[in-house]
């Protein structure tokens, strides 16, 4: 071998096996002292691990909740008062709009405690503390147990750890056990949960959707993506039901909000509830996605965006009606596509081949790991192949029957009426049926067109047909039109479909709602879109789901392997375990990038960015008056960064869905923005991070205030919050629980000045 070769493969070893890169890692806060607090602090950090997580002393954690388990939001007053992304709480915004009060359209903002709107089904939960539990958990599992003799010692001592943890706890506490490292670790989280969560106040969309779907996943992005809430609580100040009597919330922390901003290199940390990632792969599985998964998924919802958005383009009315759904479908579509390039960009794959290399050199070495982590790596590439297919058939039927063609999910769900009367009688029969038309059915036909449902089934069976790697699967397509392997015609069977269902008419389906139950089981039954539907779920069920649950299966407890032998085989390595969904934290700083040659991205927007996109009555891009007022005043109060309004920013941080209105904290624990989104060319670091590319997107907290203050005239609640200059007097302090008086009613200008333009002591 050359020497330059053995050059180039030590530094790629050496940057394989160094600690990971600043910005990788979803990290656990208890056991932040043990694993980051030197590198955070060298970073730039001034805060301590107890000033972060703590179980007896107020900390950050105490300020962030998991908000309806599907964002993330954090506290930013002494009373409670909730951040989050727009898009986290459109659900609700969503539910108080009506066509007198658009507050989609227009934003609102409760002016008093009394206007703040009540959200049923929403919760905002705390993490009172985490604990190790491995121990308890895995007693008496050994190596030599298959894996459901494994499950079942550790489901009973589930039972044990749960009973253990639960004993004394008040009703609205919860304990939560999770599985980490792909089941070699288990911790427990124990949770309080507040169910009174009211809306305060959002902006219009034109600032908090601003850009929509151009924009979404895009740097340089200009939306306001925020919304504010509050947690009421009993008079005890612990949870309670909703109630007229109940009083704003006063947490254990809030978080202070720095008016001093962001600039280029500035320590980032992002505190949260990240869902799912897929960090331990091994190549043959990142392969299969990139080359397989994605593209099937891709070319589906490819097919019915372009189809939705041709009728979207014709028809006002139908941009309306389908704006949502096509927002839907088109978000995770485009984050497959920029996840599949980013991978191929930085040679993800390749990457991983290098490591794997590393790791059989390594096992080589040490005949005690060979022997019992040597196999893997060809088990993981023959279950891999064996899987595919069926992998592959299980996206094709989710894609197709189960999200994209719309009437599907409608008569999918008629089944359920079946079952109730057969199982419950007539009154589990009508109480279902009354949950289907108030939850789903009302909804879904105010937003149907069956002409564009009609045509997106037409082109998705024929590819389900084309392609779907089992003839088996669209059997039932075959019967109907008369063929046998391949050809037919989709359009006419989709015709036949539409024109004959009664579920793609709303005036057929509320005659049928009318009938007594047992005629309208019948009615159901005899469905011709409902039969198509059930047959095709038949073949599914029967052909790739056991084969598709037995290999994943065995791949989930081959991953388990995998992941402890990649934390024994790289012991120098500080890994991470995979998102969850519980809380976690990352921390990076803010930093430009080069998402193609030449050209590079600076990390801040301003207004004036958003104005330069500015296009009056377009659905993505309008803007409202006030704002463009605004900004033609340059009327932005003490939020200005040298006489510029800043927008968003992006950093190094290791985000991923679901953290999503996680707040973005400086150096000493200050609030500096709010994440929402990912740039494009980095979305794979749910598999592979690399920090050349992968950047979380946040609105600058600045923007948020100028918004509520200048914009909506909502003061009142700049009154409550804590607004600090940490660049002005930088002192290492912890932040402690802000005593910002209440100043409720006492609006004069002077004493916000005063409270907002000195710098705080404590900061
Ligand atoms: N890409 C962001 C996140 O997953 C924002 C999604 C909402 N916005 C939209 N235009 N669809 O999930
Ligand atoms: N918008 C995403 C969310 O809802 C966050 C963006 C991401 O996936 O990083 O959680």
């Amino acid at each position: 071998m050359n020497k330059s070769i053995k050059l180039i493969k030590l530094v790629v070893f050496l940057l394989f096996t160094q600690s990971l890169t600043a910005g990788e890692g979803m990290w656990l806060p208890q056991l932040l002292q043990a694993l980051n607090e030197g590198d955070m602090q060298t970073m730039g950090m001034k805060l301590s691990a107890e000033d972060i997580y703590s179980v007896n002393k107020s900390s950050l954690k105490d300020a962030i909740v998991h908000f309806g388990g599907f964002c993330t939001a954090e506290v930013i007053s002494n009373e409670g008062l909730l951040l989050t992304n727009h898009h986290c709480g459109y659900g609700q915004i969503q539910s108080h709009t009506t066509l007198e009060n658009n507050y989609l359209k227009d934003g609102f903002w409760a002016m008093k405690k009394n206007e703040e709107l009540p959200n049923p089904g929403l919760f905002a939960r705390f993490i009172l503390r985490i604990e190790d539990i491995s121990e308890p958990m895995l007693a008496g599992v050994t190596d030599d147990m298959n894996s459901k003799e494994r499950q079942s010692v550790i489901d009973k001592n589930m039972e044990v750890v749960k009973a253990k943890y639960e004993q004394d706890l008040p009703a609205f506490d919860d304990v939560m056990i999770r599985p980490f490292y792909h089941g070699n670790q288990y911790f427990v989280f124990v949770t309080r949960t507040f169910n009174d969560v009211r809306l305060v106040g959002t902006p219009p969309e034109s600032i908090g959707k601003y850009g929509s779907d151009t924009d979404n996943w895009v740097w340089p992005r200009h939306t306001g993506d925020f919304a504010m809430f509050r947690i009421y609580a009993g008079p005890d100040n612990l949870p309670a039901e909703y109630s007229n009597d109940n009083k704003p919330y006063t947490p254990k922390h809030s978080l202070p909000i720095s008016l001093d901003g962001v600039e280029e290199g500035d320590f980032t940390m992002v505190f949260g509830f990240p869902g799912r990632t897929n960090q331990y792969l091994p190549a043959s599985a990142v392969k299969q996605t990139v080359e397989v998964l994605n593209p099937t998924k891709i070319g589906i919802r490819e097919t019915a965006l372009n189809i939705i958005d041709k009728f979207m383009r014709k028809d006002p009315q139908v941009k309306i009606q389908y704006a949502s759904k096509f927002a839907r479908v088109a978000n995770y579509w485009k984050k497959w596509i920029g996840e599949s390039q980013g991978i191929e960009a930085t040679d993800g794959i390749g990457k991983k081949l290098e490591m794997e290399k590393e790791f059989l050199t390594r096992l080589n070495k040490n005949p005690a790991q060979k022997e019992k982590y040597g196999a893997l790596l060809g088990d993981f590439e023959k279950l891999y192949n064996d899987i595919e297919p069926y992998a592959a058939s299980r996206d094709y039927y989710n894609e197709v029957i189960s999200r994209n063609i719309e009437v599907m999910r409608a008569a999918g769900l008629g089944g359920r009426l079946i079952t109730a009367l057969e199982n419950n009688g007539e009154k589990g029969y009508s109480n279902m049926k009354q949950r289907l038309i108030d939850g789903y059915y009302t909804s879904f036909y105010k937003n149907y067109r069956p002409e564009i449902d009609q045509e997106v089934c037409a082109a998705l069976l024929k590819m389900y047909k084309d392609n779907a790697p089992f003839k088996g699967l669209t059997s039932p397509m075959d019967k109907m039109m008369g063929v046998r392997d391949g050809g037919g015609d989709y359009t006419a069977l989709a015709k036949k479909l539409y024109s004959t269902s009664f579920f793609t008419k709303q005036a057929e389906f509320d005659k049928v709602m009318a009938m007594n139950p047992k005629d309208a089981v019948a009615k159901i039954k005899g469905d011709p879109l409902y039969a198509f539907m059930s047959d095709m779920k038949a073949v599914y069920e029967d052909i790739v789901e056991p084969k598709y649950k037995e290999y994943n299966d065995q791949i989930s407890e081959k991953q388990r392997l995998y992941m402890k032998a990649l934390m024994e085989v790289f012991p120098e390595k500080r890994m991470y375990p995979d998102a969850n969904s519980t809380m976690r934290f990352t921390y990076g700083k803010v930093n430009g990038y080069t998402p193609r040659d030449a050209v590079y991205y600076r990390p801040v927007t301003y207004l004036d960015g958003a104005m330069a996109k500015y296009k009056p009555g377009d659905y993505e891009f309008d803007m409202p008056a006030k704002l463009i007022d605004l900004y033609n005043k340059k009327d932005y109060g003490q939020y200005a960064d040298n006489g510029k309004m800043p927008i968003c920013f992006i950093g190094t941080n290791h985000t991923t869905g679901g953290n999503s209105g996680s707040p973005a904290i400086d150096a000493h624990g200050n609030l500096i923005g709010l994440n929402f989104d990912r740039a494009w060319e980095g979305t794979m670091s749910d598999i592979n991070y690399d920090p050349s590319i992968c950047r979380n997107i946040m609105v600058d907290a600045r923007y948020i205030l100028f918004i509520v203050d200048k914009f909506a005239g909502a003061s009142h609640l700049i009154y409550e919050m804590n607004l600090v200059n940490p660049k002005r007097m930088p002192a290492p302090t912890p932040p402690i629980i802000s005593k910002t008086p209440i100043t409720k009613g006492k609006k004069s200008k002077k004493k916000k000045k005063m409270k907002v333009k000195g710098p705080n002591p404590k900061m």
